[in-house]
């Protein structure tokens, strides 16, 4: 599959990257959402990833405080992997702090992405920092120009915010790469918010985050609903609808026209999942699923080896409108 063009930036990057929530350890709020995994398996992970074809990875401070972005470069050293050769993005975490701690912490993603640079700089939330927008988007525009970093991104930005950020940094003479936000089967806002059709407009690209759902598009639930007591506190806390025996009725149809196409095609339910995310939207939208075993990245980045046809597209939008 082709690459895509990150927003209007230079950089080009694989329809599907690594997501490295799941090597945010144990030391923060991350551990609720993931199963930690230890470095040994993280390597492993990030070098399935890797020999699929994905070019690209997505970390943030917030993963354990700089664990995931060391997990990532050290699993990246170990695979032969040099500085330049892959894109990785990182985000600041704008709780309770000022624009300022953008620049004050840059040193820190640095330090420890080891020695890979931060191609893409990401705000996480447009809430929670005690600075505004237009502030800390100066602050992102200013550590561009002095070439610490390569791209400026946002996340879980609404259309109004992405048009905010997108006008700041213009401002700035910099563009904005992208917005990273939820989508899957189960989550398409983006198509009724505005936000798709905004970031069309402008050029940004959409960062597809949990595009399985955090695991319920996989099927795993539905064949076994039990399993849904051992999945991550916080997964079962938000996805507590989802996870309970009406939500799992209410999704089967879904589910079982995914394994019926991905029967089709030699693939997973998983595999449809992605595939979908990334051919619903065309070149405007990547996705970065999470991993935690290497037989799960080695799925998803296999996912690039096949498109849905526009019939199959339609069919799953129907039974996803649930
Ligand atoms: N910007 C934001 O606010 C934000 C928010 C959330 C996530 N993210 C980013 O998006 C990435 C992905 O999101 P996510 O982890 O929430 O959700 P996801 O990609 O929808 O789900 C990942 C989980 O699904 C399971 N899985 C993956 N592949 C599978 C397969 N082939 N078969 C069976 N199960 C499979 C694994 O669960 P188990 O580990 O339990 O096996 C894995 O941890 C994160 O790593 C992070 O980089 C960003």
């Amino acid at each position: 599959m082709k690459t895509r063009r990150l927003g209007t930036t230079d950089i080009e990057i694989t329809p599907i990257g690594l997501g490295c929530m799941q090597f945010a350890g144990t030391r923060n709020v991350a551990r609720w959402m993931i199963r930690p995994i230890d470095q040994e398996s993280a390597t492993q992970v990030v070098r399935a990833a890797l020999d699929g074809g994905v070019d690209w990875f997505d970390t943030a401070e917030m993963y354990g405080n700089g664990n995931s972005e060391e997990a990532l470069a050290a699993a990246l050293k170990a695979a032969g992997i040099r500085p330049g050769q892959v894109t990785v993005a990182t985000k600041w975490a704008p709780v309770g702090r000022t624009a300022a701690s953008i620049t004050r912490t840059i040193g820190d993603r640095l330090r420890h992405l080891g020695g890979f640079p931060v191609d893409l700089h990401q705000i996480h939330f447009p809430t929670g920092s005690l600075s505004g927008i237009p502030a800390q988007l100066k602050a992102m525009a200013a550590l561009l120009k002095a070439g610490r970093i390569r791209s400026v991104g946002v996340s879980n930005f609404s259309a109004r915010q992405l048009r905010l950020a997108h006008r700041v940094l213009a401002a700035e003479g910099v563009t904005l790469a992208s917005n990273q936000v939820r989508i899957n089967l189960l989550h398409r806002n983006v198509e009724r918010d505005g936000v798709l059709a905004t970031a069309r407009e402008l050029g940004v690209t959409l960062i597809a985050y949990s595009p399985l759902e955090g695991g319920l598009l996989t099927g795993r639930f539905h064949e076994n609903p039990a399993l849904a007591r051992s999945a991550p506190v916080m997964r079962r806390f938000f996805g507590r609808r989802e996870l309970s025996a009406r939500g799992l009725a209410r999704t089967r149809p879904l589910i079982g026209a995914m394994r019926e196409i991905g029967t089709a095609y030699g693939v997973s339910i998983s595999q449809v999942a992605v595939n979908w995310v990334i051919n619903r939207y065309g070149d405007t939208v990547v996705a970065i699923p999470g991993a935690s075993k290497p037989r799960q990245a080695a799925e998803a980045a296999a996912t690039m080896e096949f498109s849905l046809t526009e019939a199959e597209i339609g069919k799953l939008n129907e039974l996803s409108l649930i």
